[in-house]
C-alpha cells in the first residue's frame, strides 16, 4: 500500500485487537448530517475493517457497537443502532461465514428487543466452528455489567455447592466472562481523540496497550490501522516484569 512509512513486523502483531469506534456523531455534525448518518457510514467502515484486520493476520477482533450506557441516547438513535445490528447480521452473515469468520456477540442479552436474540443465536451457531478471524461485536455491553453477571453466576454456583469461594481465581473469572476462550486484547484502539475506556473490556484490558488516534471512526481506513499497529509495535510490553537483560 502507498504511503506507509513503517513496515509492520508480522511476527509481532496483536493477537487480539479491540476497537472503540468513536466519533460517528461528530463526523456527521461536521458535515451537516444527522448523527444516524454517521452510524451508517460507521457500519461501512466496520465491514471494511473486518476485512483489513483479517488480511493483516490479526486473529481476534472486538468492536464496541452499543454500550450499556447508550440507552440514554434519543430513542430514534437507539432504534437506528438496533436496526444496524439487525441489518449487519442479515446482510453480512452469509459472507462472514464464507470467509470462515467466527461471530460472537458479547453483552447483556435479556433486555434486547425480542427480534434481536434469534439473529444473534443464528450468527453464533452458524459460524461457531469457523477457524478464521474471531469477530466479537460488543452490543449492549458494559464491563461493569459483564463482571457483575459473572459474579452472580459464580455466587449461584457457590450457593449450589458446585464451587467453594476458594475456587474463585482470576482464571475462573475469565472463564465466566462474555469473552471466555478468547485471549485478552493486546491492543485497544480508540478513534476520535477521547482517551478513556468507557466501560469497555476493563478486566481484559489489564495489560493491553492503549492507542488513541484523532481520526473519527467514519474516516478510519487501512492506513490508519497500519499506523496504529505500528504504534503498538513500538511499545515496550513488560507485563509488570522487567525488560530482558535490564539491570536489576
Ligand atoms: C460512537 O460514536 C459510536 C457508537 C456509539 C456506535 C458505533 C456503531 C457503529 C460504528 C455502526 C453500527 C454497527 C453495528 C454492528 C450496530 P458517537 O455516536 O458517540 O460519536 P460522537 O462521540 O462523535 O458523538
Amino acid at each position: 500500500m502507498d504511503g506507509q512509512a513503517t513496515e509492520l513486523n508480522k511476527t509481532r502483531l496483536p493477537q487480539h485487537l479491540a476497537i472503540i469506534m468513536d466519533g460517528n456523531g461528530r463526523w456527521a455534525k461536521a458535515r451537516g448530517m444527522m448523527r444516524t448518518q454517521g452510524h451508517h457510514r460507521g457500519l461501512e467502515i466496520l465491514r471494511q475493517t473486518v476485512r483489513d484486520v483479517g488480511e493483516l493476520g490479526i486473529p481476534n477482533l472486538t468492536l464496541y457497537s452499543f454500550s450499556s450506557e447508550n440507552w440514554s441516547r434519543p430513542q430514534q438513535e437507539i432504534n437506528d443502532l438496533m436496526g444496524l445490528l439487525k441489518y449487519f447480521i442479515r446482510k453480512d452473515l452469509a459472507e462472514l461465514h464464507t470467509e470462515n469468520v467466527k461471530v460472537r456477540i458479547i453483552g447483556r442479552r435479556d433486555d434486547l428487543p425480542d427480534d434481536i436474540a434469534p439473529l444473534i443465536d443464528e450468527a453464533e451457531s452458524l459460524t461457531k466452528d469457523n477457524t478464521g478471524l474471531t469477530l466479537m461485536i460488543a452490543f449492549n455491553y458494559g464491563s461493569q455489567d459483564e463482571i457483575a453477571r459473572c459474579a452472580a453466576k459464580l455466587a449461584q454456583q457457590a450457593v449450589e455447592g458446585e464451587i467453594s469461594p476458594d475456587d474463585i481465581t482470576p482464571e475462573l473469572i475469565e472463564k465466566n466472562l462474555d469473552t471466555a476462550g478468547v485471549p485478552a486484547p493486546d491492543m485497544i484502539l480508540r478513534t476520535s481523540g477521547e482517551q478513556r475506556l468507557s466501560n469497555f473490556l476493563m478486566w481484559q484490558a489489564a495489560y493491553a496497550e492503549l492507542v488513541f488516534i484523532d481520526c473519527h471512526w467514519p474516516d478510519f481506513n487501512a492506513q490508519e490501522l497500519h499506523n496504529a499497529v505500528a504504534e503498538y509495535q513500538s511499545r515496550d510490553r513488560r507485563y509488570g516484569g522487567v525488560k530482558e537483560g535490564a539491570a536489576s
